[in-house]
């Protein structure tokens, strides 16, 4: 392989004129690129990926050039170094890989239409037009677009349109920006348009599809989330506009390209009259992450993919902080504490995972390192870790003198560090590395010995694991004054127990808050005493016990079997948060039970008893003006009543499907996925499957459309399943977008598992040839190994999955997954027998 060279190194650009022309009819773009920079050698290259190079001049003179396809690459000699002006001549496919310059499908009154975007990010960029296409390689851009122009089309771009001539439509010079961040597009879009305080333009654009007060939402959100930045980062947001963008079709889930920020539907649009709480916040912190990007990620970039993390993982921090600022009653930490917590403590104690900085140079791994519940989930708690250190005093002044320093450039890690040690006169970055460079995370065990309360590390497992002796500068945020700050040591001891316990009067406890990305091993004692006063714990406390009880089961650390006599001191919760914790250990649970037998009867049966308080308290209605936390608590308890075969939860949920037959979409958004699953299960036939299904097609309403996925995917009836299988490859039923999301709900159902698993093995190449362009293709061998669970399957998987490992991108995902299948089979065997005693001794 030739060895990977930063084109940066060989030309840097400063100024790009590019020129496309876009036929939408012929699926065909023309364009050209003029692109002055300075040549550091007179062999250099630009990325071009999928084109045809009609002529290269260098200086208005012709040059030799060739195109070499496996490096992405134009290789062209000149006659000299210096500054240089490169005029390329190209023509390009316009294809439906959801990167690059690409058309989104969609119908408006049973008429087909498209909408052109574009999604650039990480190296697709060089497929619209010819370009250093590295994150370093900073220019200055100035855009004009031709197309096949009809009456009532609007055009989008990273700056405003300055003017149209003979049908070319010009855009202002762009600032100082990377590659990646380039966006336009066109077609018949709606918007709405309001101005912030200080004066920058805010935009929200969809399709037609949509009612226009879809849009109300985001507008709020996007206005107020760049005021808040302006003001937290002390820097002002430095383009005219801010548009958001909604796409019917897109890969990931949000894209932050500077001044265009384009998303997935369902993660900007929403009903507001009729859109569930949890959704409302997904949209705001989608919405509050890309926006933070404007400055971390846009205004200072990243100086190579290594660094990804920076970007990410700030911006994922950021989100939370944005939205508990404009939407405090939203309490949006607990989502962090239920969402990005456990998938990175999940993930990141599997032997073989990737560390949050991560070295790579090919591009077809790049986007493989975008692990998200590590670049995104446990690099976000690092900053979360980070933020609590230094303080958010110290953390704005901290980026405040960041953005001045490197603004319209790029930083690495270790930038950010200095900044934010300057500011607060920590070494930040000292105990920064040990958590960033290194893979995994420590369970920190507490244990009463020789009378001493003693604390030791050591690095935390789920399967097996090899012990490098990595050791971690811990934030222990212990509750008792005498614990240290940092715990550097491999052990600490903190003095004479009975003593410690008299003087605090209260049960030790560590990492209160659960801000620290560890977890904690209490010895018998310390977790009797913990026990005996779960009541003065507060909520989020609460979860993490019940969490790190999870994982030390997982880790085989402790029985599970132990953990199920302790779920009915949690089952009458009013809080969100603890009955997430709650209901996640009933779904873990079932692993250990067969379909159809006692021990699933039994596990059925105690999901029964913990969520009937609540279901009898909160009901199938939602009730105007409830709190969050019932609004949040409902659908888990429900899907408890529903899963244990409450017959008056189904009789509820059947009489509410009847009432609303004709209106399905207006269910109430709370309840409508276990209104739609329980008629599909229970009441199913085919004629109900064909109407979910067309109504699918036909709702503009994503949320909507996410409920009869899960509900339809959940159906018993083999025909059906067969039925929708078939429907996989038809992008006009399931858009490749989201068919992670119905393959998965096919795979998790016990009566769809051969024949997704089938499926996927056998159209493995369609797949790849859909999907394989994006990140989200790793995660299909992701879903797969969060299903199974049995020794047949799991050789099964390696049958298939082995011979993959070398493919470029897979090879992390497919060592990892099997052995997160291992050792669940080994975990199910191991305690099968003791957890269904465990289960049967409390329902009985
Ligand atoms: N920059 C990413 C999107 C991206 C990542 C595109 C890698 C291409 C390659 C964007 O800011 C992002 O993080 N999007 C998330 C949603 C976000 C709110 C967590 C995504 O797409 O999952
Ligand atoms: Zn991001």
């Amino acid at each position: 392989m030739t060895e990977l060279t930063h084109f940066y190194n060989l030309f840097q650009p400063e100024h790009y004129d590019v020129f496309i022309d876009i036929n939408r009819a012929s699926k065909q773009i023309k364009g050209t690129v003029q692109v002055s920079g300075l040549a550091k050698t007179t062999e250099i290259a630009v990325h071009q990926k999928y084109m045809q190079i009609a002529s290269v001049q260098a200086d208005g003179k012709d040059v030799a050039y060739a195109v070499d396809n496996a490096a992405e690459a134009i290789r062209i000699t000149l006659p000299a170094t210096g500054k240089t002006t490169l005029n390329i001549a190209y023509s390009a496919p316009l294809t439906d890989s959801m990167m690059g310059i690409y058309p989104s499908y969609y119908e408006v009154d049973g008429q087909k239409k498209q909408i052109i975007g574009t999604q650039f990010e990480t190296t697709a960029a060089r497929q619209a037009f010819p370009c250093v296409d590295e994150p370093e390689a900073k220019a200055t851009f100035d855009l004009a677009l031709k197309f096949d122009e009809h009456e009532g089309e609007t055009v989008l771009a990273n700056m405003p349109e300055t003017r149209v001539e003979n049908g070319v439509h010009y855009f202002d010079t762009t600032v100082r920006m990377s590659t990646y961040l380039v966006a336009f597009a066109f077609g018949e879009l709606q918007g709405k348009e309001t101005t912030t305080k200080s004066g920058v333009k805010i935009g929200v654009f969809g399709t037609k599809a949509h009612k226009a007060n879809e849009l109300d939402f985001a507008l709020d959100i996007a206005k107020r989330s760049i005021e808040f930045y302006e003001d937290f980062y002390q820097t002002p947001y430095p383009l005219p506009h801010s548009w958001q963008l909604a796409l019917p079709d897109f890969s990931a889930g949000a894209m932050e390209n500077w001044g265009l920020v384009t998303y997935r539907e369902a993660y900007l649009l929403l009903d507001p009259d009729n859109t569930a709480l949890e959704m409302k916040q997904r949209v705001a912190t989608v919405i509050a992450h890309e926006l933070a990007h404007q400055w971390f990620g846009d205004l200072v970039t990243m100086k190579w993919w290594d660094n990804l993390w920076l970007n990410e993982s700030f911006a994922n921090m950021m989100e939370y902080v944005a939205i508990d600022a404009i939407e405090p009653d939203m309490n949006i930490w607990e989502v962090f504490q239920t969402s990005e917590a456990p998938a990175a403590l999940q993930r990141d104690a599997t032997d073989g995972v990737q560390s949050v900085h991560v070295q790579v140079e090919n591009p077809a791994e790049i986007d493989s390192i975008f692990d998200s519940a590590i670049v995104y989930a446990k690099g976000a708690r690092m900053l979360v870790m980070a933020r609590a250190l230094v303080g958010t005093d110290a953390l704005r002044a901290g980026l405040k003198n960041y953005f001045a320093a490197h603004k319209y450039g790029n930083a690495t890690g270790d930038d950010l560090w200095e900044a934010l040690g300057d500011a607060s006169g920590i070494d930040v970055g000292a105990i920064m590395n040990s958590w960033l460079e290194q893979p995994g995370y420590p369970v920190v065990t507490a244990a009463v010995k020789d009378g001493k309360l003693t604390l030791s590390q050591k690095q935390f497992f789920i399967g097996d694991g090899v012990d490098k002796d990595h050791q971690w500068q811990i934030p222990l945020a212990g509750n008792y004054a005498q614990t240290p700050q940092i715990m550097k040591d491999k052990t600490v001891v903190l003095g004479d127990y009975a003593q410690l316990r008299s003087e605090n009067g209260k049960p030790f406890r560590l990492n209160v808050g659960n801000n620290s990305h560890f977890i904690v091993r209490y010895d018998q004692q310390l977790l009797d005493d913990i026990l005996a006063h779960t009541d003065e714990l507060n909520h989020i406390d609460q979860l993490q016990l019940l969490q790190d009880l999870r994982l030390l089961a997982e880790g085989r650390q402790i029985s599970y079997a132990s953990i199920v006599p302790l779920l009915k001191k949690f089952a009458d919760s009013k809080a969100a948060v603890v009955n997430d914790a709650l209901y996640v250990i009933i779904g873990k649970l079932k692993k250990f039970t067969t379909p159809d037998t006692e021990s699933e009867k039994n596990l059925q049966q105690l999901a029964n008893q913990l969520s009937a308080a609540n279901v009898a308290r909160l009901g199938w209605q939602p009730q105007a003006g409830e709190s969050g936390d019932d609004q949040l608590t409902r659908p888990y308890v429900l899907s408890a009543a529903l899963y244990a075969k409450n017959t008056d939860a189904e009789a509820q949920a059947h009489q509410l499907f009847t009432q609303n037959a004709d209106k399905l979409g207006s269910l109430p958004a709370d309840v409508r996925v276990f209104v739609l699953k329980n008629e599909v299960v229970n009441y199913g036939s085919a004629e109900l499957f064909n109407k979910l299904l067309a109504e699918s097609k036909q709702t503009a309403d994503a949320s909507f459309k996410a409920d009869i996925a899960a509900a339809l995917t959940g159906t018993k009836d083999p025909a059906l399943i067969a039925e929708l299988i078939k429907k996989f490859e038809d992008a006009d039923t399931i858009k490749p977008q989201d068919l992670r999301a119905w393959f998965r709900g096919v795979l998790a159902n016990s009566a769809g598992e051969q024949a997704a698993w089938d499926w996927i093995r056998n159209d493995w190449q369609w797949l790849e040839d859909t999907v394989g362009g994006d990140m989200e293709f790793t995660t299909y061998i992701t879903v797969v190994a969060s299903v199974f669970r049995t020794a047949d399957r799991l050789a099964e998987f390696k049958a298939f999955f082995e011979p993959k490992v070398n493919v470029p991108g897979l090879g992390r995902e497919i060592t990892m997954d099997t052995k997160v299948i291992t050792s669940r089979v080994e975990l199910v065997e191991a305690e099968q027998a003791a957890v269904n005693a465990a289960v049967a001794e409390e329902v009985k």
